[in-house]
């Protein structure tokens, strides 16, 4: 599996050129990303790079990488960003959130001309739901009243905990409610359900933001480009 994560990251460094503003997304198919994006670094075969990193997981891979970062301070839109999913349809609609980033994830994939996700084919989804529940973030304060509501649409929402058994806190200090919808036929629909929400600060339905999806898969590197499928 291992292998496949990196042959898919490596793959999405190719578009990676000089002097871009590149977006680091989180997760362990990511780290093979970022990993390659500061070889290239210290090699001298990319100059001029700057990354925004969607978690302090992510800003602390390319700290270590040494890939030099900037925040939306001085650049408010993205070359590129390269980022991983739990789930991708065929239209690539995304889930995303297993490690947590969804909220920062969807900043960087808004502000990006071109969203690369790099996932290796047990991934690949006929609809939505399938695989993944839909990470939902949550403030604190509302969590009870959002269980409520999830629940009333259909949803079994479940408080995602961490190793210590307390309830994970998100980078922004918010709770995730991992939610299991079935399969997502509309996810449109959902997505504006959820917005709807107070409470409800973001979610991992990624609709409509996927420029590309790269897979590694058994006989090599799939890609998927928005509007050929
Ligand atoms: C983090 C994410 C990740 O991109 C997603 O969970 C995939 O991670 P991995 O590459 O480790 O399977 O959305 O919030």
């Amino acid at each position: 599996m291992e292998n496949f994560k990196k042959a898919a990251a490596e793959e999405a460094v190719k578009y990676v050129k000089s002097g871009m503003v590149v977006g680091l997304g989180t997760g362990s198919t990511t780290y093979f990303a970022i990993k390659k994006i500061g070889e290239l670094l210290q090699e001298g075969k990319l100059n001029n790079i700057v990354g925004i990193p969607s978690s302090i997981q992510s800003e602390n891979l390319a700290k270590e990488f040494k890939i030099p970062l900037t925040t939306f301070d001085q650049h408010t839109e993205i070359d590129i960003t390269i980022d991983g999913a739990d789930e991708v349809d065929e239209s690539l609609n995304l889930i995303k959130g297993g490690g947590g980033a969804l909220l920062r994830e969807k900043v960087l994939a808004q502000a990006s001309k071109k969203e690369i996700i790099i996932v290796d084919e047990s991934k690949l989804s006929k609809v939505l739901g399938l695989k993944w529940a839909v990470p939902i973030e949550v403030i604190r304060f509302a969590v009870n009243v959002e269980i409520q509501f999830l629940e009333s649409i259909g949803g079994k929402p479940k408080l995602r905990m961490s190793d210590n058994n307390r309830p994970f806190i998100t980078d922004e200090g918010n709770y995730i409610l991992d939610t299991n919808f079935g399969e997502i036929e509309k996810p449109e629909i959902l997505t504006q359900q959820l917005e709807n929400r107070a409470g409800i600060v973001e979610h991992g339905l990624f609709i409509n933001l996927a420029s590309e999806v790269i897979v590694a898969t058994t006989e090599g590197i799939k890609k998927i480009v928005k509007n050929s499928v």
